[in-house]
């Protein structure tokens, strides 16, 4: 395969830093751009000195004039502790970036790939969910400055597809996790995982009844290049995710299991918008990709937690 001079924004991000590296790889060049809002440089400390690595400290909502042969999208903070710190700037992050990058395709004529994400389809009343399905998000909550912001994109790439034929890839991911999320960042993986090494209390919202499909990352990755590479009529919107469903109760148990811990669950308020169950309908992705995800939960949450008890070990020596 040639290699390609290929963008990255968001690159220094959980997913990101996953696609650098998967990029780097399979022999390509990355620029990878970020404004380091929840991104970590140590996230690509090991990429640093390579020589088909580079970084670039940018903030997506302002233009960006680089030379590069593909172009992946994915800077936008991905968690509610995140993304609600600064919602105006999370929907200017998802609408003028996607401008910004959508604009830079078209003048180098290349193709572009988008990182949506399930929340376009809200509270769902439809489950699974396919692609087909237009979603139940409600546009005034504190969800709706991502929730929005995404869809806004997607309606931004399917118009500059359809106005002046760029080629668009565009991907709703599902929850995925694995090395590399944030310690404090409230999205449940991680939280558990943290919360089990430390010995402290599992904070479970609701009574854990809720569902939600957890995809390990580097399956997550493999759906990306897939959907990169595949024929041009292959735009999506297409959901890459797990779809084997857990209970948030049933995977308090298996991290408590797996680590060890002594850990109690606790009970508190649902937050507003929580969905209540998630789970993505990957026939699309089966049929037009060939792909699906092969790393069972254990196996991701075994990685994840060694990840984890690594961070906190050398938290605890500094
Ligand atoms: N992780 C998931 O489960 C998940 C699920 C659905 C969608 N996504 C999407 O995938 C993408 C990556 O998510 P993630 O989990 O890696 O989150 P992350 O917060 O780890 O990464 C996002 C990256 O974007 C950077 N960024 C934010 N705003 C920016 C801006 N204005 N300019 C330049 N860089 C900016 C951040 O610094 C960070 O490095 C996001 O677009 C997110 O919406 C993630």
């Amino acid at each position: 395969m040639e290699s390609r001079r290929i963008l990255v924004t968001g690159g220094a991000g959980f997913l990101g830093s996953h696609l650098c590296e998967r990029l780097i790889a399979a022999g390509h060049e990355v620029l990878c751009v970020d404004n380091f809002f929840t991104g970590q440089r140590k996230n690509i400390h090991h990429l640093l000195d390579h020589k088909s690595f580079e970084l670039l400290r940018h903030d997506i909502t302002f233009p960006l004039f680089v030379e590069v042969d593909e172009i992946y999208n994915l800077a936008c903070p991905a968690s509610p502790i995140h993304y609600q710190f600064d919602p105006v700037q999370t929907t200017k992050t998802s609408v003028i970036g996607a401008i910004n990058m959508l604009g830079l395709a078209k003048r180098l004529k290349v193709k572009v790939f988008q990182a949506s994400t399930s929340e376009v389809y809200g509270d769902p009343a439809v489950h699974p969910q396919p692609e087909s399905y237009w979603g139940n998000v409600n546009p005034l909550g504190p969800r709706a400055c991502y929730d929005e912001g995404k869809r806004c994109a997607e309606t931004l790439f399917f118009d500059y597809h359809r106005q002046h034929r760029l080629k668009i890839k565009v991907v709703r991911i599902f929850n995925t996790y694995g090395p590399r999320m944030h310690a404090r960042d409230g999205r449940v993986v991680s939280n558990f995982i943290v919360q089990a090494l430390k010995g402290e209390p599992i904070s479970i919202y609701g009574e854990g009844q809720q569902t939600r499909s957890f995809c390990y990352v580097d399956d997550l990755i493999g759906g990306f290049t897939a959907l990169m590479d595949s024929p041009d009529d292959v735009v999506g919107p297409i959901n890459i995710g797990n779809p084997q469903e857990f209970t948030i109760r049933q995977l308090a148990e298996q991290v408590i299991d797996l680590t060890g811990s002594r850990s109690k669950l606790v009970f508190e308020p649902l937050p507003a918008d929580d969905p209540k169950q998630r789970r993505p309908d990957i026939s699309a992705a089966e049929r037009l990709l060939g792909w699906q995800p092969t790393i069972p939960l254990r196996d991701g949450l075994l990685r994840t937690i060694a990840y984890f008890d690594e961070l906190l070990g050398r938290a605890r020596e500094d």
